[in-house]
């Protein structure tokens, strides 16, 4: 009898938050009664693939830590790194066996089960090593210009737009991201500087060769990081009566 495909979810929540300006470390953070970590472990337990969640924290947070308290249970935490690469690869060296696994940010508390699963389900059915979240830009981008242009110095040393860049094609990239294991575990393997530089895990992948597709997700996913988005995220909830 063949066996069950397991997922892994690697939860990212090791970060400190500096633009948050909180007392406590981002993931520990309250939403409506509940903390960013506590909801996006909730909605991956949630979610029918997922079969451990492991969880990467600030390396600080020693097991007697009153924070530790707040943790959800059943999940596998582990002592996150300096930069998230490092977290992504502490969180993947206690994960269990599996083929494929999930890449969250604890920042991003609005997930959905169904976003979970079609991220999971577009790796399943693609010949790709990863599947990703992601929403079609909207707004118009313009470049800044590096410098001034000779003419009058702008106001309040405003920056100057020095281009439109065409948005036709471009893509807001989130999480959750979806991989084959053995993929990101070579991605992970590049040198210390490359990782360093990485936002997401899925460049890492694309810088060595391998294919990732975008997965529609919803702009309501937003990420937190500065005290409007908390707010922004409260309303979102209330406004989509999700507790
Ligand atoms: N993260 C992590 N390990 C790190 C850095 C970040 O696990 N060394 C996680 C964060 O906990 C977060 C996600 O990666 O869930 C995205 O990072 P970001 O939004 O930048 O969070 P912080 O690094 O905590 O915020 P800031 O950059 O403002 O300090
Ligand atoms: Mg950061």
């Amino acid at each position: 009898m063949a066996e069950k495909s397991s997922v892994v979810a690697l939860l990212l929540a090791a970060g400190s938050g500096v633009r948050l300006k909180s007392p406590v470390p981002k993931a520990f953070v309250q939403l409506r009664g509940a903390t960013l970590l506590q909801r996006s472990a909730k909605t991956l337990a949630e979610s029918p693939s997922i079969d451990q969640i492991v969880v990467a924290l600030p390396p600080d947070l020693t097991a007697d830590h009153p924070l530790r308290a707040s943790l959800p249970s059943g999940v596998t935490a582990v002592a996150g790194g300096p930069t998230r690469s490092q977290s992504v690869a502490s969180a993947l060296a206690a994960a269990a066996h599996s083929e494929v696994v999930l890449v969250h940010d604890a920042a991003r508390p609005l997930l959905s089960v169904a976003l979970v699963e079609a991220v999971l389900q577009a790796l399943r059915l693609g010949d790709v090593d990863g599947a990703i979240a992601a929403v079609p830009l909207t707004d118009t981008l313009k470049l800044a210009a590096a410098a001034q242009d000779g003419g009058p110095p702008p106001p309040q040393s405003l920056p100057l737009v020095a281009a439109t860049i065409p948005r036709e094609g471009l893509f807001a990239v989130q999480t959750p991201q979806a991989f084959l294991r053995r993929a990101l575990a070579r991605a992970l393997a590049q040198p210390p500087e490359v990782l360093a530089q990485a936002t997401d895990d899925a460049s890492l992948i694309e810088g060595i060769g391998g294919r990732v597709v975008l997965v529609p997700s919803f702009a309501g996913n937003i990420k937190i990081t500065t005290e409007e988005d908390l707010k922004l995220a409260s309303a979102l909830l209330c406004a989509l009566q999700r507790d």
